[in-house]
């Protein structure tokens, strides 16, 4: 892909291409299907960020899987978490003795991903994994948790594109790339 050509003029640098992301995709599906291959597991989509890659995932994995959604809020349109959160839209399904893997866009502190684990855990359900499409590292900050499955890590940055946004903006862009500051300062 010529990035160059079609990058859009509020992104700074593109931290990984279409085809990059592809393959780091492939390769988390391909562990999901090793570790769930006769747990039918729940994959859990955490809207609105992690649809691209919820819909990428699960047509990397090759067994058997079901897929709910849930929506939480934190950040409003900032670009730091404002450390609160709210559960906008619950499952559909129930998820007692269920294998439950929570799929997000990216963990930044920690902090979404803590909160709805414990939510989830609180049902009852066989076990509960997260895949997260990338993790941000900050110097000096040991997130609150690990996730079992992270496709790419990123650097202190505000990055869109591959679902993740900018007030809702850039979801669209099918590479992940960081946004030039002027656009939120
Ligand atoms: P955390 O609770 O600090 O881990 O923040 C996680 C949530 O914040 C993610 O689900 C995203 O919605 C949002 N977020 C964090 N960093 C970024 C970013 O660089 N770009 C876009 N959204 C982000
Ligand atoms: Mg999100």
């Amino acid at each position: 892909m010529e990035i160059s050509a079609t990058m859009h003029p509020d992104i700074k640098e593109v931290l990984l291409t279409q085809e990059q992301i592809q393959d780091i995709v492939r390769q988390v599906g391909a562990r999901i299907t090793e570790d769930y291959r006769d747990k039918n597991p729940l994959l859990v989509c955490i809207l609105r960020g992690a649809s691209v890659f919820m819909a990428d995932l699960i047509r990397a994995i090759d067994c058997p899987l079901t897929v709910d959604f849930m929506a939480a809020s934190s950040y409003g349109n900032s670009t730091k978490s404002s450390g609160i959160l709210r559960i906008d839209k619950d499952l559909q399904t129930p998820i007692d003795g269920r294998h439950v893997i929570i799929v997000e866009d990216i963990l930044d502190s920690g902090l979404t991903l803590s909160y709805l684990k414990k939510n989830l855990e609180s049902r009852n359900p066989a076990s509960v994994e997260i895949a997260a499409f990338s993790v941000k590292d900050v110097a000096g900050r040991t997130p609150r948790l690990e996730p079992k499955y992270v496709g790419t890590h990123v650097p202190d940055a505000f990055v869109v594109g591959y679902g993740l946004d900018y007030a809702e903006r850039y979801r669209n862009l099918p590479y992940l790339g960081i946004l030039k500051e002027e656009v939120y300062e």
